[in-house]
């Protein structure tokens, strides 16, 4: 008789963004046709740029001519793509040698997947608030999870400790879910951390587009240690508005090595065995992405995020609520007024003002009396949810 993974069982019944979504289909079925201001799930709306369209455009018309056409693309990714990632990087001073350049399909699968890397016994260390996948993924692998709390008092960017024991590192700077950024020094004391105790980072770097600070690191390949202690995970969905259209990349180095394996071997061995790469179309859609029209559209759209943020740091200004994020990453993350639990603001913003957020309670424990804004949505909507959310807070 099959015995099912009975980890599933030590999970929440359900995920984060699955919750809400039943909430806010609940409020739609009892009041059809009402218009509601989404900034829950961290989901773009504004459309792919003009210098990708026209590359998925001729991935197409490459398929149908038999000169240009496509079979299996290699596991690891297209070389024209790894390639114009790695020059992508080297123009931030990371040298990389395009094979340490995995091409996957979103962030989300990846760090999932790269699981399969590490023994079952070896722990997770995940710093609370984060994004739930960390911790399921976990779960479901019948993995030890250690939570470190950060908090307003460490600016949400908590240290390593000399007790902290742990294999699995989880880092997300920009964070999500509450925006927070690591300095250089901050994101050193980790590395050095790892390289001591052995343990490896798992650095998921998909806000890295949204630093606007010159010191702030966008990859943690930037300081020095990590290539022996660190996975870079990244992702064009925020960057790119390609969350329907699925594409990422995972940097792991060749010199990365624990208890005598190579992790750059046993990634390629995994891959070759368990992927046949990703679309061809979407490769060349992609490698768009990296030219230098694509940056420049890419970060023209990223303005029009960066732009919402700034309306709704301003109402959070107005009403006086603490909040942070915002500036160099597209999440804000405030306080829920009147002592309200996350999940009853969630309630009284879908009710009241039809504005959808995310409960800070849903990013773990101490994330109880938090909430989160994407500011994903478009102007319009970021314009009038601010406006809405300044008339209803702004009464008491
Ligand atoms: C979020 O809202 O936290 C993200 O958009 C979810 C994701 O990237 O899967």
């Amino acid at each position: 008789m099959l015995k099912p993974n009975a980890h599933y069982g030590d999970l929440q019944e359900s995920y984060l963004f699955y919750n809400i979504g039943q909430k806010v289909q609940a409020y739609l079925d009892a009041h059809p046709g009402a218009k509601l201001y989404r900034m829950g799930i961290g989901d773009v709306s504004l459309p792919l740029c003009p210098a990708v369209i026209e590359a998925l455009h001729q991935g197409v018309a490459d398929q149908s001519v038999k000169e240009r056409f496509h079979g299996y693309m290699p596991e690891c990714g297209a070389p024209f793509l790894r390639q114009a990632i790695a020059a992508h990087y080297e123009k931030r001073g990371v040298k990389l040698d395009p094979e340490e350049v995995f091409v996957s399909s979103g962030a989300s699968d990846e760090l999932g997947d790269i699981l399969d890397l590490f023994d079952r016994s070896s722990t997770a260390l995940v710093l609370e608030p984060a994004y739930p996948a960390y911790v399921d993924a976990n779960i479901m692998a019948g993995r030890k999870i250690v939570h470190l709390a950060a908090s307003r008092e460490n600016g949400f960017l908590p240290a390593p400790t000399e007790d902290l024991d742990a294999d699995i590192l989880y880092l997300c700077s920009p964070n999500n879910p509450t925006g927070a950024v690591f300095s250089r020094a901050q994101l050193q004391a980790w590395v050095d951390f790892a390289n001591e105790k052995g343990a490896l980072i798992l650095f998921d770097a998909a806000y890295e587009a949204f630093i606007e600070e010159p010191d702030l690191p966008h990859s943690i390949f930037e300081l020095p240690g990590a290539r022996t202690c660190a996975i870079e995970i990244c992702s064009l969905s925020k960057t790119a508005g390609f969350t329907g259209t699925r594409l990422g990349y995972t940097i792991l180095p060749k010199d990365l090595q624990r208890g005598g394996m190579d992790l750059h071997a046993m990634w390629v061995r995994n891959r070759t065995t368990k992927t046949n790469g990703v679309s061809y179309i979407l490769q060349r859609g992609g490698a768009a992405v990296f030219t230098e029209e694509g940056q420049r559209q890419v970060m023209e759209n990223l303005q029009v995020y960066k732009n919402n943020a700034r309306t709704l740091m301003k109402a959070m200004e107005q009403l006086g609520l603490w909040y942070c994020g915002g500036k160099n990453a597209p999440y804000i993350w405030l306080r829920c007024p009147g002592g309200l639990s996350s999940w009853q603001f969630f309630d009284t913003l879908l009710q009241e003002i039809q504005v959808v957020g995310t409960p800070g309670e849903g990013f773990g424990a101490c994330g109880e009396g938090y909430f989160r804004f994407s500011t994903f949505g478009s102007p319009e909507d970021t314009e009038e949810a601010a406006r809405r959310l300044v008339q209803l807070l702004g009464k008491n």
